[in-house]
């Protein structure tokens, strides 16, 4: 771990939660193995994603052949910067293979993703994807989604009244800030984030609130992920 590393972590770590930066980086480069020479391959969006994208750029360092479509302006910016080189969906039907992170996951693989405001990208991305794969420091792992605020990604125009129709659901909604600003995504949408404390069906529960007009998509994730990573704090690594 250099002290660059170190310095962009930091900063992008004020944005997220969860583990430890070590638990998080041998779950990503575990993922990594599961690349292949000619892959498409998704690029996620968190730290977590981050070390993937690290470890990604040194395969193709040593030589790995590989095109990149990334989640977020952030990730984009990260793998050019590395040398990565990134395609558009424009010149793909399908992307092989994504490593992406998640604020929570539970023991069906449904997952709570957004904490970064990158929801709808990822979810695009993850749509696109023959393969899902998950990376997370044990903390995410929950038996039971919703003690993480639900990131719901909405239209600014009429935003008021989304917000209350969100409410209508049982959740505290606030609208994300930052900076003392409201938090803008990738898409110039808004993010409100949910609290629902616990989430019974995940999927009645993202059914019911794509419904809702403004909103665009919601960060649960039912029946997407393929394969989650977990990196322990022992140094271990389990793959679900
Ligand atoms: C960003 C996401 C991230 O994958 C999620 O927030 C996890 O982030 P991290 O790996 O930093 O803990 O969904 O929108």
């Amino acid at each position: 771990i250099s002290t660059i590393d170190c310095f962009y972590y930091t900063i992008i770590k004020n944005k997220f939660k969860g583990g430890t930066m070590e638990e998080k980086r041998i779950a990503a480069k575990r993922a990594v193995d599961y690349v292949h020479d000619g892959m498409i391959v998704g690029l996620g969006t968190g730290t977590t994603a981050y070390w993937a994208i690290k470890k990604l750029a040194l395969k193709v360092h040593e030589g790995l052949n590989i095109k990149a479509i990334a989640t977020s302006i952030q990730s984009e910016e990260l793998a050019r910067k590395l040398g990565i080189s990134l395609i558009s969906f424009s010149d793909i039907d399908e992307i092989d293979i994504t490593i992406d992170g998640a604020d929570e996951v539970d023991y069906n693989f449904n997952l709570i993703k957004g904490g970064g405001g990158a929801l709808l990208r990822e979810k695009i991305v993850a749509a696109a994807s023959k393969q899902l794969v998950i990376v997370v420091d044990q903390s995410k792992l929950v038996n039971r989604l919703g003690l993480f605020p639900l990131p719901v990604e909405i239209v600014k125009f009429g935003h008021e009244v989304t917000m209350k129709n969100l409410s209508k659901l049982q959740c505290k909604a606030k609208l994300r800030m930052k900076n003392e600003k409201v938090f803008v995504t990738d898409n110039g949408n808004y993010i409100v984030d949910c609290h629902f404390d616990s989430i019974e069906n995940p999927k009645e529960l993202h059914n019911k609130i794509n419904l809702i007009p403004g909103v665009v998509d919601n960060g649960l994730f039912v029946d997407m992920a393929d394969k989650v990573i977990v990196g322990y704090q022992n140094g271990e690594v389990k793959e679900l």
